[in-house]
């Protein structure tokens, strides 16, 4: 797959970011000093997690070298990290090990939860936000879906990674309820109020849509599917009256607290 684009990310960088900060509020921990980012992107959500603890010792992990890039820019007290998360271990015990719109695209969640959970320190947290699948999500999948339906597009039809990878609520507390204090889990739907429906396209381009893109080796091509896609989300997301249109978007959040008395359970040194 291509790199991930920096720029075509940030584009909606302030909606984004809003589900992190959320998550980052709910947060119940005090004064962490190891704190990891697990698919820090280009920094948004790094950000966030060093305004709320400006003193912890923060690391950002990425298998992007553009994203990365971007954030050492952007941060460069934070010490980035450049693995890819299906293998990633950390040296030391996390007291934060947290993630934003990142775990989705990494598959077997009922394994990944469990590793994850190792590497959080006693008296620490696991903490994440991933897309939720369902009906919810439909509207700009269901346009995506319509255009690959289409003779010429079959054969880009991809596996959707939320739809693979997520699991349901009940499924995360399955995972990590045995080995934590507390577990809050929750589902929150967000309106981002966009421009016009283009924007639900530039949004999309930028993440989900990544692996169709993909699958077209050239310009042409890609600006062709994008076009017929465009079209069918303008039909999806109607214009409000002020001109804009409402994007909802679903997403799932998961914290799992460690208690001090609980050993960390084995620890595996990269
Ligand atoms: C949607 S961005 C989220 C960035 C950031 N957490 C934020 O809140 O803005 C997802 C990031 O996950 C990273 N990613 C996806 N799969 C990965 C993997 N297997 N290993 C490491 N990073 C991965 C991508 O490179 C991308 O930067």
């Amino acid at each position: 797959m291509p790199g991930w684009d920096p720029q075509q990310y940030l584009k909606f960088e302030r909606d984004r970011s809003l589900a992190v900060r959320d998550l980052v509020a709910r947060l119940a921990l005090d004064r962490p000093t190891r704190i990891v980012d697990l698919g820090c992107g280009t920094g948004t959500s790094t950000r966030v997690l060093h305004r709320r603890w400006p003193r912890a010792r923060l690391t950002g992990v990425d298998q992007s070298p553009e994203m990365l890039r971007e954030a050492r820019a952007a941060l460069p007290s934070v010490r980035w990290v450049r693995a890819d998360l299906r293998t990633w271990a950390p040296r030391s015990p996390q007291d934060l090990v947290f993630s934003n719109a990142a775990l989705q695209w990494l598959p077997d969640h009922r394994r990944l939860l469990p590793r994850l959970w190792r590497h959080v320190a006693p008296g620490g947290a696991l903490a994440f936000q991933v897309p939720a699948p369902g009906p919810a999500r439909e509207p700009w999948a269901r346009a995506r879906d319509r255009v690959l339906r289409r003779p010429g597009y079959r054969r880009l039809r991809a596996a959707d990674p939320v739809e693979e990878n997520v699991l349901s609520l009940a499924g995360y507390y399955d995972r990590l309820a045995p080995g934590a204090t507390r577990v809050e889990l929750w589902d929150q739907e967000y309106g981002h109020v966009l421009p016009g429906p283009e924007s639900v396209v530039e949004w999309t381009k930028g993440t989900a849509l990544r692996p169709v893109l993909a699958k077209l080796r050239s310009e042409e091509a890609r600006a062709d599917f994008t076009r017929r896609y465009a079209t069918e989300i303008a039909r999806t997301y109607r214009r409000r009256r002020d001109g804009r249109v409402l994007f909802p978007f679903l997403r799932r959040f998961v914290i799992a607290y460690r208690g001090r008395g609980r050993r960390a359970g084995p620890h595996r040194n990269a």
